[in-house]
């Protein structure tokens, strides 16, 4: 297997980069999974936005604008089988990983093409459901922004949803001189895009040592500075040494959409499509008397200050549904983690709330018992005293924690039967016995092995979910390590990966005696929750 390396080759530079208008080429980007692009978190998000999902359930054709390594699509492509993906990039050394990933873990209902928006939007591909471009907007010049849109305007199917993300202001006006400090600094440098950044890095952390007035005006700038100087030095290239990178206004983006027949109607992130997240407490009253959704939403934009969008876009705005019909109500609510890892109080958007509260107590206490609709557990012998619209709020400021969520609609799920297990059992486990599991495809763990290499135990393919499950790298590993195997087998696998092949997780060496306590604990209280997920299935 081959890893990401930090930056190509001068050889490959010189001879194979192609003219990506500015874009960064000579050296490739993180591997990271994003959740904003699964059209499970689209649906909902849409729900959320009170209006019909366009895209009709079952399987879809899915396409990506500016892949980059594939992660994304490959998760989606192996938790939805039966639709299929397309990923299209300019960068060759980014296609050639992502076909290595999709070929490892023995996709094939995904393809890549190393093509630039223009070229690929002439290609006849027929319509897509949906179109995602993450990280891609604000960061190419204007031409390019023209051809990412016109791609969408000719391939998003009549009834499909496209995706556009993009660093915003007015968020990103205090931060922004960052950016420029570094380019200014470094444009004339030689080397390649890595050594650039790692130059303006140090360049920044010095001005703010000299106390220039900036850093003091905008506390917001050294917070960020701080983050870049911990973060993978491919993601700040790739953020910070792009001859455009232009933050933008919603409205204005709304308006280049529109030239090409596009609308808003959702972004991805759930919270800003709340009516009680929109914007701060007390700021309501200024959106309720606008109609014009574009413009409601270019109001609030700025009202929440915000540096990060993910515009969803369709041809014609589908219809809107009453709170009291919304499909919220038949989809399943439940926990994402062990409930006894969920703290007494629950950081939940602009809220807390306490697991002490009778609601939200009665809530937890019903859906970790059980996989039931809301609509169900909202009329059960615990919550009926509460007005649906309570459960329904509580529920979706619960799922802000990240801790709690809804289940996409079991039409909208994928055959998670099992197919494409593993081979046998290389411990001879007792195929009878519940507590022994395995994954619920090979794929899924082929992509989460990949990913302990390439983007630090990220991506944990939930199927039932329709998205990827966080977890902490040690429970990644306990979870490799019980795959077809009880407690007592997965015990050594389990010590080799914390003392041998990942040795800083931890930090210290770990006994028998720990990883068996460890391991039975993982399994009595995160496999519930995975076998709920579709993520494990019993032997
Ligand atoms: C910041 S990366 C985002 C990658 C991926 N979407 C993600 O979020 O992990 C932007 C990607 O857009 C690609 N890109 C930039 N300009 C492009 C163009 N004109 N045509 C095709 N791909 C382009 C880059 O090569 C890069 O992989």
């Amino acid at each position: 297997m081959t890893q990401l390396p930090s930056a190509l080759s001068p050889a490959a530079a010189v001879d194979a980069l192609p003219d990506a208008r500015g874009y960064v080429v000579d050296a490739p980007y993180t591997a990271r999974y994003h959740d904003l692009q699964s059209p499970a978190r689209i649906a909902h998000s849409i729900a959320c936005a009170g209006f019909e999902h366009p895209v009709a359930p079952g399987a879809f054709r899915y396409a990506e604008l500016g892949c980059g390594n594939g992660v994304t699509l490959a998760l989606l492509a192996a938790i939805h089988p039966d639709s299929s993906f397309l990923g299209i990039d300019i960068n060759p050394a980014h296609v050639a990983w992502a076909n290595e990933l999709a070929a490892a873990a023995g996709l094939s209902n995904l393809v890549f093409l190393e093509a630039d928006f223009a070229q690929a939007a002439a290609l006849p591909w027929g319509a897509f459901d949906y179109i995602t471009a993450h990280g891609v907007y604000a960061w190419v010049d204007t031409t390019v922004r023209e051809q990412l849109l016109a791609f969408i305007a000719r391939h998003l199917a009549v009834r499909g949803v496209a995706c556009i993300s993009y660093n915003a202001y007015p968020g990103w006006s205090a931060k922004e001189p960052l950016w420029r400090l570094i380019e200014r600094h470094t444009r004339a440098l030689p080397g390649g895009s890595i050594e650039r950044v790692s130059e303006g890095l140090r360049y920044l952390a010095g001005l703010r040592a000299a106390g220039i007035p900036y850093f003091a005006a905008n506390p917001g700038a050294g917070e960020l500075l701080d983050y870049l100087l911990s973060e993978d030095l491919r993601y700040v290239a790739h953020e910070f040494c792009n001859r455009h990178f232009a933050p933008c206004y919603c409205e204005d983006v709304f308006a280049a959409a529109h030239r090409h027949g596009l609308h808003f109607v959702a972004q991805a992130e759930t919270r800003p499509n709340l009516p009680f997240e929109r914007v701060p407490a007390g700021c309501d009253h200024l959106l309720a008397a606008i109609e014009d959704i574009e413009a409601r939403e270019s109001l609030a934009s700025l009202l929440r200050h915000e540096a990060f969008r993910s515009d969803l876009y369709v041809r014609e705005r589908p219809a809107a549904i009453a709170i009291e019909s919304s499909p919220l109500w038949d989809r399943i609510f439940t926990n994402l983690l062990p409930m006894r890892d969920i703290g007494p109080v629950i950081a939940c958007g602009a809220r807390t709330l306490e697991r002490a509260d009778p609601l939200v107590d009665a809530l937890l206490r019903e859906c970790e018992s059980g996989e039931q609709a809301l609509r169900l557990l909202g009329s059960g012998p615990a919550l009926r005293r509460f007005s649906p619209r309570a459960v329904l709020e509580t529920a979706q400021r619960l799922e802000l924690s990240g801790c709690l969520g809804f289940l996409p609609a079991a039409s909208d799920q994928t055959r998670a039967t099992g197919a494409g297990r593993v081979g046998a059992d290389p411990d001879g486990a007792d195929s009878e016995d519940a507590s022994v599991w395995r994954f619920w495809s090979s794929a899924a763990r082929a992509l989460l092995e990949r990913s302990l290499h390439d983007s630090g135990f990220g991506s944990l393919a939930a199927p039932r979910l329709g998205s990827a499950l966080r977890m902490t790298p040690t429970d990644v590993l306990a979870l490799l390590s019980l795959d077809g195997r009880t407690v007592t087998a997965a015990a050594p696998a389990f010590a080799a990966l914390l003392n041998a092949s990942w040795p800083d997780v931890l930090g210290y060496r770990v006994d028998q005696a720990w990883t068996l306590a460890f391991l039975e604990d993982f399994r009595d209280h995160w496999g519930p929750v995975l076998r709920k997920l579709g993520v494990v299935v019993p032997v």
